[in-house]
């Protein structure tokens, strides 16, 4: 499964503004937006093109033009703020969004919302998700389009855990992922460290407190989650 970490300048520029704690819900949501025009920008890199004859105003040429119709999956909440920016990019897109939550003490994905129609209306799905740290959402996320009919599907994150890129790796090698940084690991409620905190939060300013803290709280047992996704990431 191709990683793709982004050694763009300007992203790591912006992503320490992203992580630093002191970045307030309307500037984060700024910067989630810049960061995924820049990430979407390397991630379709690869897309088809078509030749397509048009005259400009100085003589007739072979032009290219996009080839494949893409789809935007974003998952909710926290994807939500990547869509605007890939629809700069490519206005053409169909948007797909797929509700999930992970359950604060499993860590596993429990959806909630899927209005997929029954067969895939496009060739390309970029999966738009800021945070890939179990990879639980993800992959589920993936299953989903798989079963749907998608030819090809790429995972865009702004940060991701070594742990979540092994879960995709051995669920679904054949998508690619572009992310701004591939990160150290996940502490024991399993967010992303060093990371930004809870990226649904940030964006949309609902802190409820001391036991919500991607640090602190009861762990309700999500420490062994983490635990066994970590003994499967030794050599
Ligand atoms: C966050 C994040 C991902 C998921 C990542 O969503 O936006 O969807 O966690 O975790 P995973 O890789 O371990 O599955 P959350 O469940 O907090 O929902 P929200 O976006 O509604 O806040
Ligand atoms: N979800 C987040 O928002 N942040 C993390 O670090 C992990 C999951």
């Amino acid at each position: 499964m191709p990683l793709h970490v982004s050694t763009h300048p300007l992203v790591a520029h912006k992503l320490a503004i992203l992580r630093d704690k002191r970045t307030e819900p309307k500037k984060f949501r700024e910067l989630v937006r810049e960061l995924t025009w820049l990430l979407g920008y390397e991630a379709m890199a690869d897309l088809a093109t078509r030749p397509e004859p048009i005259e400009t105003p100085l003589e007739p040429i072979t032009a290219a033009r996009l080839e494949p119709r893409v789809g935007l999956i974003p998952i909710l909440r926290a994807g939500l703020g990547m869509v605007d920016a890939m629809l700069e990019l490519i206005p053409t897109a169909e948007v797909w969004h797929i509700g999930l939550y992970r359950d604060e003490r499993t860590l596993k994905p429990v959806e909630y919302y899927n209005k997929l129609p029954d067969a895939a209306t496009v060739q390309v799905c970029l999966v738009l998700d800021p945070m890939l740290a179990t990879g639980g959402s993800a992959a589920a996320t993936i299953d989903l389009l798989k079963t749907w009919g998608a030819a090809r599907i790429k995972q865009v994150s702004l940060i991701a855990a070594p742990e979540g890129v092994a879960t995709l790796k051995a669920a679904h090698h054949d998508v690619d992922v572009h992310v701004a940084a591939l990160d150290s690991h996940l502490n024991e409620r399993g967010y992303i460290v060093p990371g930004l905190g809870d990226a649904g939060d940030r964006q949309f300013g609902t802190f409820a407190g001391p036991g919500s803290e991607p640090g602190h709280g009861p762990d309700d047992g999500t420490a062994e989650v983490v635990r066994r996704l970590q003994r499967d990431l030794e050599p």
